[in-house]
Formats: C-alpha cells, sequence, structure tokens
C-alpha cells in the first residue's frame, strides 16, 4: 500500500521525486498494488510525442467495470455507492448499492447487447444527472462499447454534430429532464437531431418526467421494459489497457468540437489515484461533486475515480438555485457530505445571496471543499472558506482540462499549504513546464509564460477522434516535445502555479469552453449579419460572459437592433446551447482588423474590459477609426 495515500507535505515532495525521477515504475507500483488485471502489461510506458503516439501499460488486459464495481461486491456489497438526490427536494433519495449497481449495470449491458451493440461500437448518451446516466456509462464500459455523453444542455444541432462525428449507433436519452421548477424535452430535442444522424440505428428512452414523447416506430423503445426483462449477469469484456474508453467533446477555438479520446487502463489508474489523494478519500466518507456527468469532471470524479475506490459518490439532478439557494447546504447537511467539490461559478452565484442560507444548515460534516473549471477569484475562494468551510477545509483549487482526463496542479489537503487563486503544486507524476514566446523554458520562480506539460501521464488523452492530425496540430506542435495545455500560467517564489486562463480563442463562460469560432458562424447565420466578433469580458458569477460585436448588411433599410439582438441569441441557442448566449451585443460600422483582414479580438477584449488604456498601438489598422466608435458605445453602456 505504499504511496497510495499521502499523508504530510514531506511524503508529497518524496512520492512526487520518485515518481518524476522514474515515472514507468511509479505508475506500475501503483497499477500492480490498487487494480484488478486480466492480464499484467508487458511495458508500462512507450511514448513519442513527436507522432504523438502514448501506451501506458501495453498488453495488460482488464475491465474498468470490475475495477469499479466486482472487485468491491465481496468487501463491500451493501455500501452504497451511488447516492442520487433528485431535483424535488421532496423526492426522497436513493440509495443505490454496490451489489444494486452490479445488477443495474449487468441488466443495462444485456439490453445494448439485444439491440446490437457490440465492442467498439459508439454509444451517445444525452440523459439528465439521473442513475441511468451513470448506469449507462458502465454498461457501455462493461461490453467495451465506446460511450459519448453529451450534456444534456445543448441543442439539437450540437448533439446531432457531435453522433455524426462519432458515428453513434445509439442513443440513450429520457422522455425530459427537470430543471429547478421547469422541465425540458429532451426526447424533443433528439428527435431534431436524428433527422440528421442517418446512422442512429435505435434510441432507448428512460421515463423520467413522465411527458407525452413522440416514439418512432422501429427505432425508439421504452427502457424500462427492456431492463425488466434483462439477466442480471453479465460477463466483462476484456479490454486491452489501450482500448478506446470514451469520446467526449469539447470546444476548440476553431471549427468542429473535438472528440478527446481516452482509453482504458491509463485513465482508470490515474482519475483512482488523484481521487484518493486530492479529496483525502476516507472509507466511510460520502463524496459529492456537483458537475454533470456530461462534463470530464462528472467523468472521472463522479463515476469512474470514486467507484474505482469502492467510494460513495452523490449525484445530484438539480440546480443550486431550486427551491432556493440554500439547496447545496441543505444536501450537505442532510447526507452528511465530507468532500464538496464545486466550480467558482456556483461558488460566486451562492456569494451573492449572501450567507443567512449557509449559516442556516450544519455543514460540520465537512473535510475538504475542492474548486474546479476556471480560475477561483480572491473573494469567491475567502467566502467559500470562511462560510463553507469555516476556515477548517482546505480548498483544493484543482486545475486540469478534458484532455488531461484527471487532476494536474492541485494542492492535496492536510499536506500543501494552500494560498487563494492559486492552483500550488503539480500532482505526482506531473511535469509542468513554462514557456516564453520563443519556444524556450523558463526556469526559475516568479515568472510567467505558457503552461506545457513535459512528459506523459497515464490518464492523457490519446487522440481527437477521427483527427489525429488534428490533436498533433493543437497540442504537441506549438512547443517542441511537449504536450500544450493553451493556458497560461505563472510561477510565484515558492514555486506555486497560478493558473491566468486561456492563451487561446477559447472563453470560459461559468466553467464551460466554449470556443469563439462556432459562435461566429452562429450569428453569421443571420440574414442581416455581415460579420461578427466575440469575446469574453469579466462577470461577477460566470467569471467571463460573452459580448459580440457585429456589423450588419448594408441594405439600404434600418434594422431594430433589439430585435436583431434577441434573433441573433436565439441562434446561438439553437445552434449551441442557452450557454453560448451573449450577454452583451454591440452593433458597429466596422471591426478592427489588420491590414491582412485579421480580426483583432485582443483590443475588443480589452475594450470589453473597460481597459481603455491597453489597446496598444492601433495606428497599423486597416481601419483605426472603428477603435474610437466602438470605446464611446462601450463607455457609454457602462
Ligand atoms: O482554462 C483552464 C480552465 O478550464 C480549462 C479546461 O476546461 P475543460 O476541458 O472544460 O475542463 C474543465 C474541468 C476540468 C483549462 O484549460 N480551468 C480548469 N480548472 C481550472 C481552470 N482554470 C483555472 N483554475 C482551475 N482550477
Amino acid at each position: 500500500m505504499s504511496n497510495y495515500h499521502i499523508k504530510n507535505f514531506e511524503e508529497y515532495f518524496q512520492v512526487y521525486r520518485k515518481s518524476v525521477r522514474n515515472p514507468a515504475s511509479f505508475w506500475e507500483e501503483v497499477a500492480e498494488e490498487h487494480f484488478t488485471w486480466q492480464k499484467r502489461w508487458d511495458n508500462v510506458l512507450s511514448w513519442d510525442f513527436t507522432k504523438p503516439e502514448i501506451k501506458w501499460f501495453e498488453g495488460a488486459k482488464l475491465n474498468i467495470t470490475e475495477n469499479c464495481i466486482d472487485r468491491h461486491l465481496w468487501s463491500k456489497g451493501d455500501k452504497t455507492a451511488i447516492l442520487f438526490e433528485p431535483n424535488d427536494p421532496n423526492e426522497p433519495a436513493e440509495k443505490i448499492t454496490y451489489r444494486e449497481l452490479h445488477t443495474r449495470v449487468c441488466k443495462f449491458a444485456n439490453v445494448l447487447k439485444s439491440r446490437g451493440i457490440k465492442k467498439g461500437d459508439r454509444v451517445c448518451i444525452y440523459l439528465p444527472m439521473i442513475p441511468e446516466l451513470a448506469v449507462s456509462v458502465l454498461a457501455c464500459a462493461r461490453i467495451g462499447a465506446v460511450h459519448s455523453v453529451v450534456f444534456a444542455g445543448f441543442s439539437s444541432t450540437a448533439l446531432s454534430t457531435r453522433i455524426v462525428d462519432c458515428d453513434a449507433k445509439m442513443v440513450l436519452t429520457s422522455d425530459g429532464s427537470y430543471r429547478g421548477s421547469k422541465t425540458i424535452d429532451l426526447k424533443g430535442i433528439v428527435d431534431e437531431a436524428l433527422e440528421d444522424c442517418p446512422g442512429v440505428e435505435s434510441v432507448l428512452v428512460a421515463k423520467r418526467i413522465d411527458s407525452e414523447i413522440n416514439m418512432k416506430e422501429g427505432r425508439d423503445e421504452w427502457l424500462q421494459p427492456l431492463l425488466d426483462e434483462a439477466d442480471s449477469e453479465c460477463e466483462i469484456e476484456i479490454m486491452d489497457a489501450e482500448d478506446p474508453l470514451f469520446i467526449l467533446y469539447t470546444s476548440g477555438s476553431t471549427g468542429m468540437p473535438k472528440g478527446m479520446l481516452h482509453t482504458t487502463a491509463g485513465y482508470m489508474v490515474y482519475t483512482a489515484y488523484t481521487f484518493k489523494n486530492v479529496f483525502q478519500y476516507r472509507e466511510d466518507d460520502i463524496y459529492w461533486c456537483t458537475a454533470d456527468i456530461g462534463w470530464i469532471t462528472g467523468h472521472s470524479y463522479i463515476v469512474y475515480g470514486p467507484l474505482a475506490n469502492g467510494a460513495t459518490t452523490v449525484m445530484f439532478e438539480g440546480v443550486p438555485s431550486y427551491p432556493d439557494f440554500g439547496r447545496f447546504w441543505e444536501i450537505v447537511e442532510k447526507h452528511k457530505i465530507n468532500q464538496f467539490y464545486t466550480a467558482p461559478t456556483a461558488v460566486r452565484a451562492l456569494a451573492k445571496h449572501g450567507t443567512e442560507l449557509v449559516e442556516k444548515y450544519d455543514l460540520s460534516s465537512l473535510k475538504v471543499l475542492g474548486s474546479v473549471g476556471e480560475p477561483i477569484n480572491e473573494e469567491a475562494w475567502h467566502w467559500y472558506n470562511d462560510n463553507v468551510g469555516k476556515k477548517k477545509c482546505p480548498i483544493v483549487d484543482t486545475w486540469w482540462q478534458t484532455e488531461t482526463g484527471g487532476i494536474m496542479i492541485t494542492p492535496i489537503p492536510f499536506s500543501t499549504p494552500t494560498k487563494p487563486t492559486y492552483a500550488t503544486l503539480p500532482f505526482i507524476g506531473i511535469q509542468p513546464a513554462l514557456m516564453d514566446e520563443n519556444g524556450e523554458e523558463i526556469h526559475g520562480n516568479q515568472v510567467d509564460g505558457r503552461l506545457c506539460i513535459k512528459h506523459p501521464w497515464p490518464s492523457m488523452a490519446r487522440t481527437i477522434w477521427g483527427n489525429h492530425q488534428r490533436y498533433k496540430d493543437t497540442y504537441f506542435s506549438a512547443y517542441e516535445n511537449k504536450y500544450f495545455t493553451g493556458d497560461g500560467a505563472l510561477r510565484d517564489e515558492v514555486g506555486y502555479y497560478r493558473i491566468t486562463g486561456r492563451v487561446d480563442d477559447v472563453i470560459i463562460v461559468s466553467g464551460h469552453n466554449l470556443g469563439t469560432a462556432p459562435i461566429e458562424d452562429a450569428i453569421n447565420e443571420h440574414n442581416a449579419v455581415a460579420e461578427s466578433a466575440i469575446v469574453g469580458f469579466p462577470h461577477d458569477v460566470k467569471g467571463n460572459a460573452l459580448c459580440g460585436y457585429i456589423t450588419l448588411k448594408d441594405t439600404g433599410e434600418s434594422r431594430d437592433h433589439t430585435n436583431v439582438s434577441k434573433e441573433v441569441n436565439q441562434l446561438i441557442t439553437d445552434r449551441i446551447g442557452p450557454i453560448a448566449k451573449l450577454d452583451k451585443i454591440y452593433f458597429v460600422s466596422g471591426l478592427p482588423k489588420t491590414r491582412s483582414g485579421k480580426i483583432m479580438r485582443r483590443i475588443l477584449r480589452k475594450i470589453s474590459a473597460h481597459e481603455y488604456n491597453q489597446l496598444g498601438d492601433t495606428s497599423t489598422l486597416l481601419d483605426p477609426t472603428v477603435v474610437d466608435e466602438i470605446k464611446e458605445l462601450v463607455k457609454a453602456d457602462a
């Protein structure tokens, strides 16, 4: 059991040094001691960042669900694996034990098989945060099907793009979903999406809200009757270490979303090991991550990481504001939550409502607080620390990405002294580097640069589904022999890292990655729009919000700007989803462009943040006068 649970700062340094001195032997030891293998690996690691090709535990055979479920049955079959807390506080919570989870996953896996799903087939999952979501993810993994979960807040167009890209044969969904006091017609969205997805053969529908929906003959079936009939035992499919486990889409700065492909063994080892250490999970703890399983945080730290450790993981269907802004704290008290992991945007939204609702509940069970998805600003950090953690719970500000599969830079609670707004130190095995504009590594402390990783870690994505060249270009071409994260970071005087934000055209809104290009494409579909540019600007709850600068076509007639604004936001909602709506829209006569025609988003970013003195030299622009016009418009609106 060496090295599995890091207990103090000194031990962190010891283990860290060992892990980077010889990464292969370090991870081999972790893999050997803490997981069940059908066959041992022949080679721990082979890698070549120029191709790029990364293989961990090659030759090993395993099934991740055997590790997440079966092996716990003997020792903790009656322990709660998943604790489901519904949207409506009056609906009772559901405790699914490891034994019940085993049965449900097996039944679901048998249903998938009976509908023709085999190893390697892609299954798109578009479900709300109900137990069927976790169960179906595990059922796919059990039979070797590749799951691709699409967050159930995405629009039908976004859904169909993803289904077509990964060529999914089956879609799993529900009649609808609850979101606070509202319901959402998920099946209607799926029906619309599937008009453009000829490859989808079957749709299985879970019943959640009991709404009237359309069932297409020969394609759609209700899930429950099939589950009722299914056998409750399903043999695991024996997978190779590098067999695909899932595809999860994330926005790029340009074009199509990227289907990040994660494989089996390395992902399992790393998510399990990080979960145990970053949250200092102990046997009887109740752990809650508020993310949606539609994002990587949910994959790694609601499903796979916790279950691989035999933990109790909470799944919450609702929203932090329903029935009031005390809901999170009510749940913490009710289930005596020990580790609570959320996003800064949620902390800021709750902080806005004062401390009365936090003080109303007993939060004394809490031991560790986590933050993920975007930089946590100082004010939010202190609010979280003072009012939720009562200054007794370390805050782990965890930096990582869909691409990295697991947490990369983070404090280890009760070991690493925390510092507000700093993700602090690299996790075990992670070798960060800061790079300058000339491609040179910046050594020493009190420096800033672009954040890269120098050596492979087990849970890194192996490719972009169907586009290995793009994988290489995006992550391995900017700096030689390094993985480029797309983030900027600074290293302080003691070597702590602080993530300063994206250095590309990705904007993080409420913790969600949004690329500017697809939003601009959606806006440009409007028949009155000539051109548009999107930038992010600071927002007190969302972290960043979106601001659009739009030029209209010169048709001789005048257009009502309020209407165009509404229509533009509707287009964005239809094409991407409501998360990508613009908070501000300015109609301008031209966009700041270089002489070669490139839109200078940097200038728009500065103006949107009211940093008028930091625009730099604008005299080389194609038409410098538009900058003054835009400045005046934004100032007048402030
Ligand atoms: O910019 C960083 C930001 O979120 C990006 C990754 O987004 P996504 O793939 O959706 O994964 C989010 C959940 C892991 C990063 O490139 N980010 C994530 N965590 C932090 C962060 N920025 C600052 N601090 C963090 N703790």
